[in-house]
């Protein structure tokens, strides 16, 4: 199973050519745990603009190097949560096209909008601290060198790492939407959590720990609903569908999440990356919300260990992972 598709227009057959059946059109709940996370998040709404005090946010209190650091980490924050907004909306054809539960697409309309705030809350945090990056950028902040002209980083650097193929697998049949969701959700969702919520408890700056706290408590809701939706449905799958998903998941992790997808530090080591990582400790030393390698490789262990335990429940043990970095796990 590949995660990093050319192009769509290789696939055959996509869900997108197949007829849409709408009705009959049962609304009633059919996971009742998820219909009860729709209901939260439609109670649970923030708005980027007003609920966090970006006013308040003093310059005074770090050099110009931090700033410019705390400039790209937030940047690149609003670059991923922008990949989930396309992604969130995608699934929701597919889950119409299979005709799902409607408790599916009822949750990721909700998603769709929190991901969306997500974006716009980073960028502001971004544009407070001196000025939103529009893409990747290289040696200026290896460098810490405030007064320097932005340098873009390298190509490859920019398309592997925004854009984890979610939307083209979305559309693809030979991918199972419970694969899709065990993977990003189950697995890079939960990673991302346990990192934000240490990010929480480190994070000194008042307004980038409440733009931390605030997303924080929109991925809960995330995470709980790729949990629900597989335990849902593994009892329903037989033996082949569940091993589809659990080889889906690895290479998933082989390939995206152990990539660097959510850690700088885990990205092939190049020019870019180092100043990526050099940014994050910067901004982490500042309390501007980010974290080190140090901090966060047992948070990340941690993560997958538990990932492993939980879904043992669903009658299979990932395998052993291996990276330069972390060793096996
Ligand atoms: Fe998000
Ligand atoms: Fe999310």
């Amino acid at each position: 199973m590949r995660f990093e598709r050319e192009a769509i227009v290789s696939i055959a057959d996509t869900i997108l050519d197949r007829a849409e059946v709408r009705f009959p059109l049962p609304l009633s709940p059919a996971v009742p745990k998820i219909r009860k996370l729709y209901r939260s998040a439609t109670q649970r709404q923030w708005n980027p603009e007003f609920d966090i005090d970006w006013a308040s946010f003093d310059h005074g209190r770090y050099s110009a190097s931090q700033l410019i650091a705390a400039r790209l980490r937030w940047s690149k924050t609003a670059w991923g949560e922008y990949g989930a907004i396309s992604e969130s909306p995608a699934l929701q054809i597919r889950f119409s096209q299979e005709r799902r539960e409607p408790d599916l697409c009822l949750f990721f309309a909700i998603r769709t909008q929190e991901e969306s705030r997500h974006a716009e809350a980073a960028y502001r945090m971004a544009e407070v601290l001196g000025g939103y990056f529009a893409e990747p950028q290289g040696a200026v902040l290896a460098d810490g060198n405030a007064g320097g002209a932005p340098k873009p980083a390298e190509k490859d650097v920019k398309t592997a790492l925004y854009s984890h193929g979610v939307r083209r697998m979305a559309f693809d049949p030979a991918y199972s939407t419970e694969s899709i969701i065990a993977s990003l959700v189950c697995v890079s969702e939960e990673v991302a959590f346990d990192q934000f919520k240490f990010l929480v408890e480190v994070t000194t700056d008042p307004v980038a720990n409440k733009l931390l706290a605030m997303i924080l408590r929109d991925e809960a809701r995330h995470c709980a609903f790729g949990w629900d939706y597989l335990e849902h449905r593994i009892p329903l799958m037989s033996r082949a569908e569940i091993e589809a998903v659990k080889q889906g998941i690895e290479t998933f992790v082989d390939t995206v999440e152990f990539n660097g997808y959510h850690h700088a530090w885990l990205k092939p080591p190049s020019a870019d990356s180092r100043a990526e990582v050099a940014a994050m400790e910067t901004t982490a030393q500042a309390g501007l919300g980010a974290s080190t390698e140090a901090l966060e490789k047992p948070i990340l262990i941690d993560s997958m260990a538990k990932i492993r335990k939980r879904m043992r429940d669903w009658g299979f043990t990932l395998k052993t992972f291996d990276h330069p970095k972390l060793g096996k796990c």
